[in-house]
């Protein structure tokens, strides 16, 4: 019996539909397992610029650092599109990420071959295999660089800027990662153009001569766009500074068949990690009950494995596989047996099995 503490923020959108269906599958593994979860809700994006007039309180990032872990749902919606940049629900999402230090996001992408109709590749390409980690730093670069307007708002401008030591603690990462998988990095860059990308490349060289036993190349992001879609076969770890980390793993996304699929891990220097889909808010189909809560439900058993409990978390992976070959499906996956959002989750959560 052991006892975690973990927030969820359930966000806008989609984010509350969402969320409760993974918290369903936590509480049966809570009973099936027999540990406590004590969950503490907290505001985070359009929600809580409306009750608070800021897209991140500060009691959401004391409860997140208190925490042992935090489910993420999704921010943003047309409702919050009007205000300024800095009080954005994105810019919530973001700001809890850098309070929290997570300066690791993995967004694995795998092929359920239940679902491989889903894909838009044809099938003698997924036949090859698709098993693709997607390491995006996620605290740098040109979502966090200088900005600014200037010349009355006429002219904007944003940074892509790294420095050695935010590219060498996410090169590690990576690195790491592949030692447990096919030993093999590919790292994004576009050192053909940007003076940063350079930088990137020579430090994540450097890392690599302590890791004589994985497989390093590079790639430029123009061409990683292609290739994934061509023979995503060829990528193990694919190691990207934040933008194009985080358009790559849109694209990765689709390859599985719905972007409904992928969860995330965000780690860093703080006890608690962020766990969250790697899809939006999806205002145009909120509650419908119609999303996908597959994402999010993977993304809690990241966050299970990342608490010490790896048995618990295959359960709820194990359980997601059995929901979709007994050919249940949500709308976005296609022909099969339809669920909603809410019933998909208390089917997952009734197929986890000690
Ligand atoms: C993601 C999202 C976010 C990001 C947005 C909502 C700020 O696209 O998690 O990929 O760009 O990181
Ligand atoms: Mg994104």
């Amino acid at each position: 019996m052991s006892k975690k503490k973990i927030v969820v923020l359930a966000g806008d959108g989609i984010g509350p539909e969402i969320t409760a269906a993974a918290v369903e599958v936590l509480k049966k593994v809570g009973e099936t397992f027999g540990h406590e979860f004590e969950l503490d809700y907290k505001l985070l994006g359009g929600c809580a610029i409306d009750k608070f007039g800021v897209p991140l309180p500060d009691e959401t990032v004391a409860a997140c650092k208190a925490s042992d872990g935090v489910l993420l749902g999704a921010v943003g919606g047309p409702k919050w599109d009007a205000l300024p940049a800095d009080v954005r629900p994105e810019k919530g999402l973001l700001g809890i990420r850098k309070a929290l230090g997570l300066f690791a996001n993995l967004r694995p992408a795998v092929i359920y071959p239940e679902l491989a109709d889903a894909s838009p590749l044809k099938k003698e390409v997924l036949a090859r295999g698709v098993n693709v980690m997607v390491v995006r730093e996620l605290i740098g670069g040109i979502y966090f660089g200088p900005r600014g307007t200037k010349e009355d708002g006429k002219v904007a401008y944003d940074t892509e800027i790294y420095s050695e030591d935010e590219v060498r603690r996410i090169a590690k990462v990576a690195f790491d990662l592949a030692r447990g998988r096919r030993k093999k990095v590919t790292s994004v860059d576009k050192a053909n153009v940007l003076v940063s990308s350079r930088l990137w490349r020579r430090v994540v060289e450097e890392v690599h001569e302590d890791y004589p036993d994985v497989e390093l190349s590079h790639i430029y992001v123009d061409n990683a766009a292609m290739q994934l879609v061509r023979d995503p076969s060829q990528f193990d770890v694919l190691l990207c500074p934040n933008m194009f980390g985080d358009i790559l793993s849109d694209e990765a996304s689709q390859i599985t068949g719905s972007i409904g699929l992928l969860p995330s891990s965000s780690l860093g220097t703080e006890k608690a990690g962020l766990f969250e889909p790697i899809h939006g808010s999806a205002p145009d189909i909120a509650g419908k009950d119609i999303a996908n809560p597959i994402a999010t439900i993977l993304a809690a058993a990241m966050l299970l494995d990342n608490m010490g409990m790896g048995k618990e978390a295959r359960a709820v992976e194990n359980a997601v596989g059995a929901f979709l070959s007994d050919g249940w499906r949500t709308p976005d996956l296609g022909k099969g047996k339809q669920v909603g959002c809410a019933e998909a989750g208390r089917l997952i959560a009734g197929y986890v099995h000690a």
